[in-house]
Parts: structure tokens; C-alpha cells; sequence
């Protein structure tokens, strides 16, 4: 196994250790590529078809590499009701990607979240944790745009 995936080693090598392995690799790596899922399989001894099966089972994993700005639009009760698939729209309009991908630059990345605790702003979304409320197109678009001249 390559040095970068020495963290493994601290997860006892039985199969039924699986989903703790790939949340290590997604804890160091902020997603689980291609590579990772053949060192997993190859640490657990285990064929890539079912870690890859795995994977696709748990919403928990990312197969993309986040962007450098991570989006997390809510979708919680009170930001669904005041319009958050509008918000999920506009943003796929101003950058090209939907919900779960990352944009070819690598800048920026989509993802939909249950509630992030600030309903009374709904609705919200977040950029790499910072939250931002009460959206209207013309401000998301803004928002978006401010991100991409940084
Ligand atoms: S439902 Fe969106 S912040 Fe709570």
C-alpha cells in the first residue's frame, strides 16, 4: 500500500471494517477517487465492484473532489418552503454544475444539506461554512461572482 494511505492502518484489516476505512479516506481526503477505492479494496482484500457498491449505498460519500469553494445550499423544512430549489437553480445557471458535482476549474462544488441552523435567515446556503441568508436570485448571483474574482 502507497505511504498516503498509511492511515488505514489503524483500522484492523477485517471486512466488515469497510465503511470505517472509506470514512477515513473521505475524513483525509474530502472525497473518495477512483484510487482511494483500489487501496481501500486492496487493504481489506475486498473486490473494487463492492467497495464501489458500497459507496454508492451511502449518501455519506463523495465521489467528487470538493472545489476550492464548497456550496452547501440548505434543504431543510423552512429553506425548501421559502424557494431553496430557486436557490439550487440559479446557482446551476451562474456555474454550470448541479447538485453533487464540482466544476472543471476545480472553484467551486454543489451540494445539497439538510438544516444548517439558522432558519429564521431561510432560505440559506453556505461557502466553505460561512452562511449567508434571506436570498434572492440577484444576491446569490453576487454572492457567487464576488467568489469567483477571489
Ligand atoms: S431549514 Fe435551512 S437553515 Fe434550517
Amino acid at each position: 500500500m502507497q505511504e498516503h494511505y498509511d492511515y488505514l492502518k489503524k483500522i484492523d484489516k477485517d471486512p466488515s471494517n469497510l465503511i470505517k476505512g472509506l470514512q477515513a479516506v473521505q475524513a483525509s481526503e474530502g472525497y473518495v477517487s477512483d484510487e482511494s477505492i483500489k487501496a481501500v479494496a486492496a487493504y481489506f482484500s475486498l473486490p473494487i465492484v463492492e467497495v464501489e457498491g458500497v459507496l454508492s449505498f451511502y449518501a455519506q460519500f463523495k465521489r467528487n473532489k470538493p472545489g476550492k469553494f464548497h456550496i452547501c445550499v440548505c434543504d431543510g423544512t423552512a429553506c425548501h418552503i421559502k424557494g431553496s430549489t430557486l436557490i439550487l437553480d440559479w446557482i446551476s445557471t451562474e456555474l454550470g454544475i448541479n447538485d453533487g458535482e464540482t466544476d472543471e476549474k476545480g472553484l467551486f462544488s454543489l451540494e445539497t444539506v439538510a438544516c444548517l441552523g439558522c432558519c429564521s435567515l431561510a432560505p440559506v446556503l453556505s461557502i466553505n461554512g460561512k452562511v449567508y441568508g434571506n436570498l434572492d436570485r440577484k444576491g446569490t448571483v453576487k454572492i457567487l461572482r464576488e467568489y469567483r474574482a477571489k
